[in-house]
């Protein structure tokens, strides 16, 4: 299943907030529509953030190519900036936008028709790059464990949040092919259902087997052992291994060890954030409070209530048992490791 599909003159986007009872398709002609379609959440998830603005680089690009080439590269840095402010925790959102602004940088002052023909080319390479990222990962994650498992996830690291295959569940998918998963618990992921809509939907498709349960239930299965192990995705990971994800993974790290239960984190390199330090200094995306009022367009509670609706907490790195990458398992302590990963991924790219 591939969400993101390149059409030459458009960005199609399978709409994930109609899933699962409406599979639509959207089309993005201009940048702006990808702009929309990200702060929409139309798309989600950390890598395909990233992925869908590398295109909307590209269909921006093609718009202001008539300009003449200084004109065309301050145009581009408008719509960097205009793409970039649409979400602001998932680092692969910014990672992929300096990839592409990189691009563009060393052919400044070259036929604008040119360079759009170069950014287009590294969108799609990012987009193959990911699908073969997220396979590595899964086959990485599969060899943690030789058992028929009973896996808790939360939100949605799938096929859905990625150019394909998933992170959290892309370790899932390996394991099912190599039988080693006995049962897939997902959180339903309030505010936003991504857990129930998404997750289980994914999963449902494919026949692996799969329970879903409300998100204050997780502490309960883990005290109750009826979980092995938890496996999450990542929007971002400071230097010292503290991991940004959707809001209520802190909350299952936590019961996670007081359980005595692995808390896996599977990420790409393109998720890890050098520049900083700490957790502390991620910055958490606030929504708007009728994600919390409402479900599904219905109102839940009484008119004028104070709401607060930050979308991702952050896990502190000694409650992570190891974080799954395409270039290996990283066990604690992090930093030195992130450091030396991230390093040796500069040298070939
Ligand atoms: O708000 P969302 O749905 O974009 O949040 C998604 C998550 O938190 C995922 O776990 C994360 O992006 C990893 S996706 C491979």
């Amino acid at each position: 299943m591939q969400p993101i599909k390149w059409e030459r003159e458009r960005l199609v986007l399978l709409d994930q907030t109609r899933l699962p009872h409406r599979q639509d398709w959207i089309s993005c002609t201009t940048y702006r529509e990808v702009v929309e379609a990200i702060k929409a959440m139309q798309v989600r998830g950390a890598p395909a953030i990233g992925i869908a603005a590398a295109f909307g680089v590209v269909l921006g690009a093609k718009e202001y190519a008539h300009l003449p080439a200084q004109s065309f590269q301050k145009r581009l840095q408008v719509i960097i900036a205009e793409l970039a402010a649409t979400r602001p925790t998932a680092v692969n959102l910014f990672w992929a936008l300096e990839k592409m602004e990189q691009v563009a940088g060393k052919l400044a002052g070259q036929d604008p028709h040119l360079i759009v023909i170069e950014l287009e080319k590294a969108a799609v390479q990012l987009t193959v790059e990911d699908l073969s990222v997220n396979r590595q990962i899964g086959n990485y994650g599969q060899q943690l464990f030789d058992f028929p498992a009973r896996i808790l996830t939360h939100c949605n690291a799938g096929a859905l949040a990625t150019a394909g295959y998933g992170t959290a569940l892309g370790v899932i998918r390996a394991a099912h092919a190599a039988g080693k998963v006995q049962q897939v618990y997902a959180d339903e992921t309030r505010p936003l259902l991504q857990g129930a809509r998404l997750t289980a939907w994914e999963l449902v498709t494919e026949g692996i087997p799969v329970t879903l349960i409300t998100d204050s239930m997780a502490g309960y299965l883990l005290q109750q052992k009826m979980v092995d192990l938890v496996i999450v995705g990542a929007d971002r990971i400071a230097s010292n291994g503290d991991v940004a994800n959707k809001i209520g993974t802190y909350s299952l790290a936590v019961l996670a060890q007081t359980n005595n239960v692995p808390f896996y984190v599977a990420a790409p390199l393109s998720t890890f954030d050098l520049s900083i330090s700490t957790g502390r200094d991620i910055p958490i995306e606030e929504r708007d409070p009728r994600e919390v009022t409402c479900i599904m367009g219905l109102s839940i509670a009484p008119e004028g209530v104070d709401v607060f609706n930050p979308a991702f907490d952050i896990t502190p790195a000694q409650y992570v048992t190891a974080i799954i990458t395409e270039a290996g398992v990283l066990r604690p302590p992090y930093r030195e490791k992130i450091a030396s990963l991230k390093s040796e991924k500069g040298k070939t790219g």
